[in-house]
């Protein structure tokens, strides 16, 4: 089976406030996207890796090639287009599998990604990394309306795994309709695919804000040492 990687790094990071993309932050000696495709590249079922990056970035460029399989595609407006542009830059190539993983994410565990990978390829159907909600998680504006009953909610991580040609028309099918996508498998469930939620580590962070920036130094010198 072939297997491709799509990466969405297009964002400009507003909630991190700082003056560049937030994938470009550094930790330890690393930019948050190498970290990032380091976990990734050890991945050997992997035989490409597309990277989604905006097209005024000029960092991008200016890192060390990491991976041979590593190329770059333009992202577009929101994150949804940006895994579209890859996906369709991939039509060449007709990988079996697509695995989508944030920039944002250099915590995910090699482990965890093998898991996803194996429990979907086994049961031939897609699915995403995710994490059973552990707080008290309440609805309302200013004031509580009520409290949610968290048995069935989950956190969704990434990577999310899914057949490439499905998922493909999915995002095509829901950005036509202006449904709101904010992971792929919000796309597959509007196109009622199954999407296997597969347990993943919680600490696999999307770093989005500055705390998350701290939490994130603290857990890779944790993870490196
Ligand atoms: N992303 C992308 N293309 C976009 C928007 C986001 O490829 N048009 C990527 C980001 O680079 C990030 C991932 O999608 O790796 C998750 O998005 P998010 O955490 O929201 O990042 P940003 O959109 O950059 O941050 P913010 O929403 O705070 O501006
Ligand atoms: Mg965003």
């Amino acid at each position: 089976i072939k297997i491709a990687a799509v990466v969405p790094a297009a964002g400009v990071g507003s909630r991190m406030q700082v003056a560049h993309p937030k994938q470009y932050l550094k930790i330890a000696d690393k930019t948050i996207l190498e970290h990032t495709l380091n976990k990734l590249g050890q991945l050997s079922e992997l035989d490409k890796i597309v990277v989604a990056v905006s097209e005024t970035d000029d960092y991008f460029k200016a890192l060390p090639l990491l991976d041979a399989r590593v190329t770059a595609v333009n992202g577009g407006k929101e994150r949804a287009d940006s895994v579209l542009n890859a996906l369709q830059a991939l039509a060449q190539d007709k990988p079996d599998w697509v695995l989508v993983h944030d920039a944002a994410r250099p915590l995910v565990s090699l482990e965890d990604m093998q898991t996803l990978i194996a429990q979907c390829v086994a049961d031939g159907e897609g699915g995403i990394l995710a994490a059973r909600v552990k707080d008290t998680i309440k609805r309302g504006d200013t004031h509580s309306l009520e409290t949610v009953p968290r048995e069935q909610l989950w956190q969704a991580l990434t990577p999310q795994f899914f057949p490439y040609q499905a998922l493909k028309g999915a995002l095509e099918q829901a950005l036509d309709n202006a449904v709101v996508i904010t992971d792929e498998a919000s796309a597959m469930e509007w196109a009622r695919h199954p999407v296997k939620l597969v347990s993943g580590r919680s600490d696999n962070i999307k770093i989005t804000t500055p705390e998350d920036y701290d939490l994130a130094c603290f857990l890779i010198s944790k993870q490196e040492s």
